[in-house]
């Protein structure tokens, strides 16, 4: 650890990058999660700091364990997420592979919610912020390349190219997260790269042969 600071072609690059799912609580005792292990946000943060960046790595609580040589920031929520990237900002490139969930739950107390013959509770729900968006719209201290996921289970092309331009990052790394794929929660990943120059495919290979590949790629475009 200590002997790769320093050294490679990240060296004196500071890169944050999200990763993981995100608890929003229901009640103290219950929350709604999503099934992101971790696996791929972890194996590019390990990636970039192999190549010498000092690494941020925000993450929600994943299944796998953080990498080493890393600054591990770790979060519950969304909007907990949001605050540690703003804090974790000014950086040289930004990677937003966490899972995070789109809504959290109006209202979540500090009382657990009991049954009741008076009927079924409901839940309503809010919009989290939107981090991936919030930083690449930042005028002032947005990082030079802004990296964004698109987990898709149709039309993944199409989506995660549309998704590029509303949210306003650099590049997309797209992924088809049908059911049928295994990927979710798998060892391996298929993605296309979504550049201002176009799309490429990917072969389906171990995640940790796309975060190198990736990491690669990001030391290319800032050196
Ligand atoms: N993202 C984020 N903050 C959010 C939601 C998503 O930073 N509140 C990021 C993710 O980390 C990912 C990218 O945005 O890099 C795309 O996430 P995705 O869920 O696919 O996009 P959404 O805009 O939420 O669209 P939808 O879920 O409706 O497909
Ligand atoms: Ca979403």
């Amino acid at each position: 650890v200590e002997a790769r600071l320093g050294q490679g072609p990240l060296a004196g690059k500071r890169i944050l990058v999200t990763s993981g799912p995100t608890h929003e609580p229901i009640d103290p005792v219950r929350y709604i999660a999503n099934r992101s292990s971790g696996a791929q946000g972890t194996a590019i943060a390990r990636a970039l700091a192999d190549l010498g960046a000092e690494v941020v790595f925000v993450t929600g609580p994943a299944e796998v364990a953080p990498p080493e040589g890393v600054e591990v920031v770790p979060v519950q929520t969304a909007q907990e997420m949001m605050q540690a990237v703003e804090a974790a900002l000014p950086a040289d490139a930004a990677v937003f592979a966490a899972a995070v969930a789109d809504w959290h739950v109006q209202g979540a107390g500090d009382r657990k919610l009991k049954k009741s013959k008076d009927g079924l509770p409901s839940l309503s729900f809010a919009e989290n912020p939107d981090i991936l968006k919030t930083v690449s719209q930042r005028g002032e201290g947005r990082p030079p390349l802004v990296v964004g996921f698109a987990a898709e289970t149709n039309d993944v092309l199409a989506h995660a190219t549309a998704k590029r331009e509303r949210k306003g990052c650099d590049w997309i790394v797209a992924n088809d997260v049908s059911p049928a794929t295994g990927i979710m929660g798998g060892r391996e990943n298929a993605v296309t790269l979504i550049t201002e120059t176009g799309a490429e495919d990917w072969p389906r290979m171990g995640k940790d042969a796309v975060a190198a590949r990736l990491a690669e790629r990001i030391a290319a475009a800032l050196a």
